[in-house]
């Protein structure tokens, strides 16, 4: 036999979430008890396995707090300066946390006008008042600076030292909140007994932790969330990793020789966790992990996204099901399963979509067309006949690829063709609408399995394949729906 006939009787049957069903299986907990809390890094959990696409018209600042608080995590994009992403992942950290370790300062001199500046560019009402760097001198709020005159200075309207209500570093919340009740303020300093700020615990982080229970937080209360970078791009990775938990190496093809060496070189100069993507098939997970020590979660799928072209202009694609189930077995191989997360990326309709995700072996699912229709997304809402619609257009398409080459001199272009699309999807209300919506119809599809969590549902699992006829059968068929119906 001739070795392009062997090539042909071997193709492989590559599964996309239009071919396949989960099977029902006996259910021992109703659907919503069933956990959802998974990994999405090594050393990081989140309570819902949703994250957002690294896309300037999906993630930035506030849709990066809104999925935070709800339990999943957001990828801030990378098409913008240095400085603008750095600026988004520190409002994500600053958005909440137990007690503000990056917290913003004027000295004693500064005006009235400057400090009421200071406070409406950050969005917040009190100001530590410091001198000789860290030593703590007073507290200015927003009602001290309101009606003053803008000329003078923060040292004649501030509370002073003498009059100041703080506490130290080993002050427990409990204590913080106690303290804050009974002497009515709404900010307590922490410092250390040289009077140096050490941080600022307000009643307001504290009253928000009550609010988002779901939320997931780091060690300090602050909210969680990743970055992507290029894996030429060093310094920009070193200027993020103090803000952000996770670097996601946001590349189409991170099976490549030059990317490779430049995250092997990345990994080890960042204290961040480095998740690599995006990898469609086994061999490049198995290449991946043994020779970049270190790699704390993998972005599968290549070619699956709504706004991808990749697959029609090159016809090259590793769809998103199909890459987890190799990057699954490459880590069952590794014995690594369940250890560095998989998170299947593209393609997500439904949350039948992550189900079937999940099912194959992936530990979270990213979205970008979904997030994209949300308030809180950075594209804009038009209205066209009536309805409401937010942009959304592929970082591969001639509208991101130029915006990018403006900002950013490590993007060189290695190719030159467009591999992504721009247009408009549905608005879908808040982010939190469409996580309660995914979690819903997720836990209705584990309870139907009859799986009680992740771990669960990579066990008991069994799929079946629908044949291109049958798929009109599962979705409502022989009747008219009006409009707004599943199709
Ligand atoms: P969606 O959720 O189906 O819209 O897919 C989003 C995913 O598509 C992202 O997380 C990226 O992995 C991928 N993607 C983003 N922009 C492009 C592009 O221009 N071409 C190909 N894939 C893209």
């Amino acid at each position: 036999m001739g070795r392009f006939l062997n090539k042909v009787l071997n193709i492989e049957t590559v599964y996309t979430f239009n071919d396949l069903i989960l099977l029902p299986g006996k259910a021992e907990v109703e659907p919503k008890e069933i956990e959802l809390k998974t990994k999405v890094s090594k050393n990081r959990w989140i309570n819902l396995p949703f994250v957002s696409s690294p896309m300037d018209t999906v993630t930035g600042s506030d849709l990066a707090v809104a999925l935070a608080r709800e339990g999943g995590i957001g990828i801030l994009h990378r098409n913008c300066s240095v400085e603008e992403q750095v600026e988004m992942a520190r409002k994500v950290k600053r958005a909440e946390s137990t007690i503000i370790r990056d917290v913003i300062v004027v000295k004693p001199d500064t005006t009235v006008s400057e400090a009421i500046e200071i406070m409406n560019s950050y969005d917040i009402h009190g100001l530590p008042v410091v001198e000789n760097g860290r030593k703590l001198v007073g507290i200015v709020t927003w009602r001290d600076v309101r009606y003053s005159d803008r000329q003078l200075k923060i040292k004649d309207v501030m509370t002073p030292r003498e009059r100041l209500i703080v506490a130290t570093t080993e002050v427990s919340i409990d204590e913080a909140k106690r303290l804050m009740q009974k002497h009515k303020v709404e900010k307590l300093p922490i410092v250390n007994n040289k009077w140096e700020l050490k941080g600022l615990i307000t009643i307001k982080d504290l009253e928000l932790r009550g609010q988002y229970p779901m939320a997931s937080r780091d060690e300090e209360g602050r909210l969680l969330v990743g970055a992507a970078i290029s894996p030429f791009d060093l310094e920009r990775a070193k200027k993020l990793e103090k803000y952000v938990d996770i670097l996601v190496v946001d590349v189409a093809h991170f099976h490549n020789e030059n990317v490779i060496r430049a995250t092997k070189k990345l990994v080890k100069e960042v204290s961040a966790e480095v998740i690599a993507g995006n990898l469609g098939t086994k061999e490049a997970v198995l290449e991946t992990l043994t020779r970049i020590e270190d790699i704390a979660g993998l972005r599968v799928g290549m070619g699956s996204g709504s706004i991808c072209t990749t697959g029609v202009v090159t016809k090259v694609a590793a769809p998103t099901l199909y890459a987890t189930l190799q990057a699954a077995e490459a880590l069952d191989e590794l014995g690594l399963h369940g250890e560095i997360p998989i998170i299947a990326d593209g393609g997500i309709k439904n949350t039948g979509d992550i189900a079937l995700a999940l099912a194959m072996g992936a530990s979270a699912a990213m979205m970008g067309n979904l997030f994209a229709g949300t308030k809180e997304s950075p594209g804009r809402l038009i209205a066209i006949q009536g309805k409401y619609y937010k942009e959304y257009y592929g970082m591969g398409s001639a509208r991101a690829r130029s915006k990018r080459a403006n900002l950013d001199r490590y993007s060189k272009p290695s190719k030159d063709i467009d591999e992504g699309v721009e247009g408009w999807v549905p608005y879908r209300g808040t982010v939190k609408d469409v996580v309660k919506e995914l979690t819903g119809g997720l836990q209705a599809s584990m309870g139907y399995v009859g799986a009680k969590n992740i771990p669960e549902l990579w066990e008991k699992a069994r799929f079946g394949y629908i044949p291109p006829n049958g798929s009109q059968e599962i979705r409502p068929h022989d009747i008219l729906i009006p409009k707004g119906g599943t199709n």
